[in-house]
């Protein structure tokens, strides 16, 4: 596995990958077991020819002033021994002057899924991520990529990007790896003081609760989400949410009602870290959402 900081010897890995199949997985390091997962998913994706690429990145461009970029682990060595170890054949890891010129005046800017959810209390983030994926698109010219369904949102609105700007890819979306308790993993999990830890779980059981809710016949929202609410004031009375809300999974925009299907997101402050997981509700007979193919 070769780990390279430039973007000219990017062009020249890529290059001379030639029509190999090019698997990328974009991360901002501090590699946990669910990137690990993913980057397993890309070689399984490559195959024993194709090639799985995996960029590192913390992307000043997705922080707001007052959020975490600064104190953003930063273990490139660990990182890659855990890729290598999963089947990366490249890791691209830039400084930010590698990826942006200080002049740079254009950017991406997503309008409508990004108003919602994290998007709401982020304003810019998911500019910043669109920007920087694009980016990345550009420099690896993947045929698939894989992001995690635990940023929901964000791979909604990747998916859209890539439909709307018609990068030629496939895009695949896997299942959030978590902690043996049920926490979602998250580089962020290790901020959090032990007594938050132990409520933490108490985010996805919120969740399941109300699918359960559903399951057994409830389908107005309102309902919906106060049984999540209740969970969560017995159980995490440390956290703070931020938002809670159920919504319709491709467009994002809150519903009233779920038939078929719907995905309940939330975000929890335990402190300052904050914390996201979301569930997707959907009757069995439905197709799964979970790859978008080029047009
Ligand atoms: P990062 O937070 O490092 O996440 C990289 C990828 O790992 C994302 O696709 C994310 O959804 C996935 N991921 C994180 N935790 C996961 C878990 N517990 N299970 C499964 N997948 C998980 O997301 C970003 O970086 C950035 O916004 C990026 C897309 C790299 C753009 O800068």
């Amino acid at each position: 596995m070769k780990v390279i900081h430039k973007v000219a010897e990017l062009r020249a890995w890529r290059r001379s990958a030639g029509t190999k199949r090019v698997v990328l997985v974009p991360t901002m390091g501090a590699l946990h077991e669910g990137h690990v997962h993913l980057v397993r998913m890309a070689r399984e994706l490559a195959g024993g020819e194709g090639l799985v690429g995996v960029s590192i990145f913390v992307n000043p461009l997705q922080f707001g002033p007052k959020e975490d970029f600064a104190r953003y682990p930063r273990e490139l060595q660990a990182d890659a021994a855990k890729c290598e170890a999963a089947g990366a054949d490249l890791i691209f890891a830039p400084e930010a002057a590698e990826v942006y010129a200080p002049d740079r005046s254009i950017i991406i800017l997503e309008k409508s899924l990004s108003q919602v959810l994290c998007g709401a209390s982020r304003p810019g983030h998911f500019d910043g991520v669109c920007t920087v994926v694009a980016k990345l698109f550009n420099l690896f010219q993947p045929d698939d990529a894989v992001f995690g369904k635990k940023d929901f949102q964000q791979l909604a609105i990747i998916r859209r990007m890539v439909r709307d700007l018609d990068f030629p890819l496939t895009l695949h979306g896997i299942a959030t790896v978590r902690e043996p308790d049920g926490l979602a993993m998250s580089s962020r999990n290790r901020y959090l003081a032990p007594e938050e830890r132990a409520q933490a779980p108490a985010l996805q059981q919120a969740l399941q609760a109300a699918r359960a809710t559903w399951e057994g016949g409830v389908t107005g929202s309102k309902q919906l989400l106060e049984v999540a609410r209740q969970h969560l004031a017995l159980h995490a009375p440390l956290g703070k949410i931020d938002y809670l809300s159920l919504v319709h999974p491709e467009t994002l925009q809150p519903v009233n009602v779920v038939a078929c299907s719907g995905l309940m997101a939330l975000a929890v402050f335990f402190g300052k870290t904050r914390l996201i997981d979301n569930i997707e509700l959907r009757r069995s007979e439905d197709s799964p959402v979970a790859q978008t193919q080029p047009r």
